[in-house]
Formats: C-alpha cells, sequence, structure tokens
C-alpha cells in the first residue's frame, strides 16, 4: 500500500490552491481559509495520547505499510477469545478483517471493565427530558445487558435472528442493542422520528423477529407515541413474533401508560425481566457464546439513490476494531472525562460513538433524552454544567441552532468543564466552527470535524485534536488505515486544491460489508466509480498540506439538518399520493439546516394546486417517511424540465430553488419550466 501525499511539516506555508468545487452552501474557502490553522494548546498536548504530528504521521504510515502490527498493537485492549489468522481477506468489494478470530464484542464494551476500576465508575449518565436522572455504572449496565439477553433468548430470539429496536434516547436503547449483540443477534434500530410506515417496511426488509419499543418517549415537552406507530406498523410485519415494550412514561409519573399490549405479542419490559430464565439462557447470557470476526453486528438503514433504503451491514471485529481505535485517538478519553455524543441511537453516530466505540475504552457516557431547547434553548448547557461534560460531540445543524437562539444562553452557565469539542454529520462552515470554538470551547478546547458514514462505520477524515492543527471547515487528516483520494469522473487523481469525488482505495476494518439483502447493490452504488475502490458519493477537495475539504453530497443524497435522506425516497412518496403526478426534490442552501428540502410537483389531472392540497402533500411525507422529511416548500409546476433523454434537470431545479423565492407562500403559481426544457433540449449535444 502506499501513503498519500500528506506534507509532513504541518507548519508549513502554503500556497493557494484552486477551488473549484462548488460547496452546497456556495462557500468556496478562499486561501486565507485554507491555510489557516488553529493549533492546540500546549497545555491540552501535554495530556494527550498523541501529541504532535509526527506521531500521528508515523502511527499513520504504520497503519498502511503494517497493517497488522498497527491493528494489533491498537487493539490490544479488546477481548478476542481465538486470535486471527489473518488480517485481511479482499475480494473486492468483499471484506474480511482478523480472519479466523472469534469473540463477543460485549466482553469488550462491558466484561472486561469489570475486572478494571471502571466496574463502579458511570457508564452511561441519562438526563430525562423532564429533568430525571439516572447513573449506571459498568457493572449495573453489565447486570441489565445479562438480564436482557437472557430474557430475549427466552422469547425464542437465537444467534443470526434479527430484532428491531425503535426507541428514544433512554439507557435501555443501549442495553437492548447490547443485548442482542451478546446474543449475537443482530440489530436493527430504526431512529424514532420515522413514520410507522417507515418502521414497517424496514422491520419487514430485515425480518425482524421481535421488537423492542417503549410506550412513548419526551419531545420537547410533548410525548412521541412510540408504541403508537409500532402498533400501526405490525399490523403488517409477519415476521414479528414479540414486542417487548419499555415503560417509559408509566415510569416517570403520568397516570396511565397510553400503550394497549396486544396479549401473546407484546410484553412489558419490566414484566420480561421480572420472569426467571431458562437456565441454559442463564447460563449463555452470563458466558455468552464467541461469534466468529465476520458475524453480522447490526444492519442500520440509510437513503440512498432510490425509493428503497438501505441496509448497511456491519460485521464485528472489524467494526469493534475501527470504533475502539478511533475513540481512543480521536476522543482521547480519560477516566477522568464525561465524554457526550448528542446523536441519537438510531443514527450510525449513536452506535458507533454512544454505545460501540466508547464503551469499548470503558468511557463515562452522558445521554440526553430530549430537545436541545427545551424548556429553553440553554438546556445543552446546563446539562454541561450539572454534570461536569468535558468532551461535547454533536453537529453543525445543531450548533446552528444555538447561534440563532443567542450567545445568552450558552454564558449563563459555566461551561469551564469542557475541554474537547467535535462536529460530525455535515460540513461546517468556517464561522460556525469559530463560534462553537470561541462562544462554547472559550477558544481553550481544540474542535475536531470528523467526516465519515453509516457505510464507514467509523471516522475516517478528522484531526487527532492533539496532534495536528485544525482549519476551520476543513474535516482534516486520513484517520489510521485510510487512504483518501480525490478524482476526476474517470477515477484520476485531481491536483491539490481542485474538486472531485472522494474515495477511499483500500478496505478498512469497519467498512459495510454488505447492502442486507441486496449484495449487488452495494457493488454498484459504492464500487463502481473506479472499480473495486469505495466512492463515498461525496465531492471534496484536498489542500496542499493533504487536508481534505468535503463540500457534500454528489450524488441524489440530501443532508437536511444532518439527516440523511435521498431524494429518489422522498419523490416515491410523493407519487403515492393521489394528486401526484411527478415530483423532484432537490436540496436549497439553508442557514440553519445546511439545505432545506424543496419538491417540485406536476399534479394528475383533475388536481389544483392549492394551500390545502400542499399541507396534505406535507403530512402525507410526514406519515410515509417521518416529520424530519417534511418539505420546506413545496412548488407546483405544469411540468419538470428534463432533458431529451427524460432525466429531470435537477441542477437547473436547484438553481431555481436556491434563487427565486418570490414564489414561495403563493399558493396559486405554477412554475412553467416548458420554456427553460426546450432550450436545455436544443442544447442536448
Ligand atoms: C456528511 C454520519 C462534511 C457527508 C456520520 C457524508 C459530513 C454523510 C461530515 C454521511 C463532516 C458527515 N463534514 N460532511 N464532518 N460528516 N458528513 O451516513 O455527506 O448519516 O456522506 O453518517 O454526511 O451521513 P451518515
Amino acid at each position: 500500500m502506499s501513503v498519500p501525499p500528506i506534507v509532513p511539516d504541518a507548519n508549513k506555508a502554503t500556497k493557494a490552491p484552486t477551488m473549484k468545487t462548488d460547496s452546497p452552501k456556495g462557500d468556496n474557502h478562499p486561501k486565507s481559509q485554507t491555510s489557516r490553522r488553529v493549533e492546540p494548546s500546549a497545555h491540552f498536548r501535554a495530556k494527550a495520547r498523541i501529541k504532535s504530528h509526527d506521531e500521528y504521521l508515523r502511527l499513520y504510515n504504520e497503519s498502511l505499510e503494517s497493517p497488522e502490527t498497527f491493528w494489533k498493537s491498537q487493539t490490544r485492549d479488546l477481548v478476542f477469545r481465538t486470535p486471527s489468522r489473518k488480517f485481511l481477506e479482499w475480494d473486492s468489494p468483499h471484506a474480511k478483517f482478523f480472519v479466523g478470530a472469534t469473540l463477543n464484542i460485549t466482553e469488550s464494551c462491558l466484561d472486561r471493565h469489570l475486572a478494571t476500576e471502571a466496574r463502579n465508575r458511570a457508564a452511561i449518565v441519562w438526563e430525562g427530558e423532564p429533568g430525571d436522572v439516572r447513573t449506571l455504572t459498568y457493572l449495573e449496565l453489565h447486570h441489565e445487558v445479562v438480564k436482557l439477553t437472557a430474557a430475549l433468548a427466552d422469547l425464542g430470539v437465537a444467534a443470526g435472528d434479527r430484532v428491531a429496536i425503535y426507541m428514544g434516547m433512554v439507557p435501555e436503547a443501549a442495553i437492548a442493542m447490547l443485548a442482542c449483540a451478546r446474543l449475537g443477534a443482530p440489530h436493527s434500530v430504526i431512529f424514532g422520528g420515522f413514520s410507522a410506515d417507515a418502521l414497517r417496511d424496514r422491520i419487514n426488509d430485515c425480518e425482524a423477529k421481535v421488537l423492542i419499543t417503549q410506550d412513548g418517549a419526551y419531545r420537547r415537552g410533548a410525548i412521541v407515541p412510540l408504541k403508537k406507530m409500532a402498533d400501526a406498523a405490525l399490523l403488517e410485519t409477519p415476521s414479528v413474533q414479540h414486542a417487548v415494550v419499555l415503560s417509559r412514561i408509566g415510569r416517570s409519573g403520568s397516570e396511565v401508560s397510553p400503550a394497549e399490549m396486544k396479549p401473546g405479542r407484546d410484553i412489558w419490559w419490566h414484566e420480561l425481566l421480572s420472569r426467571e430464565p431458562s437456565l441454559a439462557n442463564k447460563e449463555m447470557a452470563d458466558a455468552p457464546n464467541a461469534f466468529d470476526a465476520e458475524h453480522p453486528l447490526f444492519i442500520l438503514y440509510t437513503s440512498g439513490s432510490t425509493g428503497k433504503p438501505k441496509g448497511v451491514l456491519h460485521t464485528t471485529a472489524g467494526y469493534l476494531a475501527g470504533v475502539h481505535v478511533s475513540t481512543n485517538a480521536v476522543f482521547d478519553i480519560r477516566d477522568s472525562d464525561l465524554y457526550w455524543c448528542t446523536a441519537d441511537v438510531g443514527w450510525v453516530t449513536g452506535h458507533s460513538y454512544i454505545v460501540y466505540g466508547p464503551m469499548s475504552v470503558g468511557a463515562s457516557c452522558m445521554m440526553y433524552e430530549g430537545a436541545p431547547n427545551f424548556p429553553d434553548p440553554g438546556r445543552f448547557w446546563q446539562i454541561i454544567e450539572r454534570h461536569g461534560v468535558t468532551i461535547l460531540y454533536t453537529a453543525p445543524t445543531a450548533i446552528r441552532a444555538f447561534i440563532r437562539w443567542g450567545d445568552e444562553f450558552p454564558k449563563r452557565h459555566n461551561l469551564g468543564s469542557l475541554r474537547l469539542l467535535g462536529s460530525v454529520g455535515e460540513p461546517i462552515n468556517p464561522e460556525v466552527w469559530q463560534w462553537y470554538h470561541r462562544v462554547i470551547g472559550a477558544s481553550q478546547c481544540p474542535v475536531v470535524d470528523t467526516w465519515w458514514q453509516t457505510e464507514t462505520g467509523s471516522i475516517m477524515l478528522t484531526t487527532l485534536p492533539a496532534a495536528s492543527g485544525s482549519k476551520p471547515g476543513s474535516t482534516g487528516l486520513p484517520m489510521f488505515g485510510v487512504e483518501p483520494d480525490v478524482v476526476d469522473a474517470d477515477g484520476r487523481s485531481v491536483k491539490a486544491g481542485e474538486g472531485g469525488r472522494l474515495i477511499i482505495k483500500h478496505p478498512w476494518p469497519s467498512m459495510a460489508r454488505t447492502l442486507w439483502g441486496d449484495d449487488e447493490r452495494f457493488r454498484q452504488t459504492y464500487f463502481n466509480v473506479v472499480p473495486n475502490v469505495y466512492f463515498t458519493g461525496d465531492g471534496a477537495k484536498r489542500d496542499e498540506d493533504g487536508y481534505y475539504w468535503v463540500t457534500g453530497r454528489i450524488d441524489d443524497v440530501l443532508n437536511i439538518a444532518g439527516h440523511r435522506i435521498g431524494t429518489a425516497e422522498v419523490e416515491s412518496a410523493f407519487v403515492s399520493h393521489p394528486a401526484i403526478a411527478e415530483a423532484a426534490a432537490v436540496g436549497r442552501p439553508d442557514e440553519l439546516k445546511g439545505s432545506a428540502l424543496v419538491v417540485f410537483v406536476t399534479l394528475k389531472q383533475g388536481a389544483a394546486p392549492s394551500g390545502q392540497l400542499r399541507d396534505e402533500l406535507k403530512a402525507h411525507i410526514e406519515k410515509e417517511i417521518g416529520k424530519f422529511a417534511r418539505p420546506d416548500e413545496i412548488r407546483f409546476a405544469e411540468g419538470l424540465p428534463k432533458t431529451r433523454s427524460g432525466k429531470i434537470m435537477r441542477r437547473l431545479l436547484k438553481e431555481i430553488a436556491a434563487g427565486a423565492t418570490a414564489m414561495k407562500g403563493d399558493t396559486s403559481t405554477l412554475e412553467d419550466f416548458s420554456v427553460v426544457a426546450q432550450l436545455q433540449a436544443a442544447q442536448e449535444p
């Protein structure tokens, strides 16, 4: 394997690279931004594991040149029952890592801590939205996981069976994931913001045997009726035999739980756990089985470029190695830290950096149930002050909301416990980065911008906090074992500073192994742009210091407020409405959400544009996909602009969505694209 051109001298002044890629927000990073670096303080550096750019480079080079030695030494704390025979078997697009090894991932995340000081350390410090607090030590968490493992086995769940988890941000979501993993039953967590229909489709795709859910979750002072939605989904999910229901709302004091239990199918979590498990299952839960390194760990659905969501499959040893090593390197967590990743467990960030990564290093993790602005926009800062959070990992969309809500909220709280800040999910604009650094980090905390994806499993690009200076707006340098490149349409590397497609040249341990039930789509989606090389779907450029600047998706996926939404998914949901003939979904730059969702629609005969129809369509999308996919704007059109071969001209629609706002809110105006379409068609070669 060769080493990509990273300039070893991190402090060298840079020449201005040529900027060619369009950023989704239109920020064309000028020279002053690409060369500017914020260096970590000497104080932070002194305490860090990886203290200098040279040290980072040495490890990085080792990870490419002697991967076996590198991964062996970096994963020495993890528990393997059988060591691996071989580091990698690669038969593109299929990778096997740590070939021949066996393990139970929960032994690395739980059992091993019981023999150390971590035993009585908080694994989870949880705060509910109403303000209730619970702490689970590693010992307690282990106990809960073991109990649920035996109980699930008693319900008939065996290794290899799929379990769907549809929960809010409660410790039991992590317990459920870990119990499935202990049992060897791949979990599929479905974000609690998804609708009943979306839940049903995901359950059916992976044919889950059991659904774990809860009566309701608190969100912005209201209750999200998760069980009610689950009930609607379960009307059409033949594979589900049981639903395990956590009593969250009942427990926190409200009179009657809104959940209705279906006899024979539904069982309360606390009742299930109060039953004495069979001896065999109890023994299995106490001393769990070891599984092959490539045993499926979880399926996580994410949006792609067709209407059908993709079930990204991650397996055990490689994934664990990736999240473990990156958690150590990027967050540099110590025993005294309280680390808070604000993502939802329903997304990959919650999987990798709330559950598996941090627990594999024995971290204390803050977990919060509710909205960042409930009861007021100071809630995050109050949590940090109350619990003494030291590391905060959040998303640009949240930071932009904080900026809008005003500095007075963070300023009301003592945030002095913070020592490191992280960002993930979308490009962070340099101004937003600066605000985060200055107002939240008091200009003292390094900010690590981490680029990665559901498919990559763990962080791929970032600056390690004490090793290399950060450039606001850049996601930094490759993580260990990651060999990225920026290429043109023909797969040729482009020059420094030029825009192109972001690819990863060689397999890495935490990469997705396939798409559940659709291996061909896996190959087509990710290994086709450059044959046998992973294509990320993102555009990027690399500057002359080797720093990457990710500019956003260049495929048919939108990133709305940090949520991945496929344009085709939205379009097919629209077309399933009786009034809609055709739909085209595009993103428009949005100050708060990064991108806003704009959908152009043509109507079937007999339907007429109206404000009422627009509202109806928004409600329809909420039902089909979920609230988070509600379009910001729906624009009625006579016809959609198309090329002669019939392809919708999205670029044009994007420009229209970004520019012309005159028609916004006017329910009667129809956009007439016929002229543009004719002109465009005439120009086509
Ligand atoms: C985007 C979330 C710029 C990117 C972990 C990627 C980012 C998609 C960053 C994956 C970042 C994520 N800078 N863009 N630091 N992090 N993205 O699968 O477009 O929900 O392809 O994984 O988010 O989103 P996903």
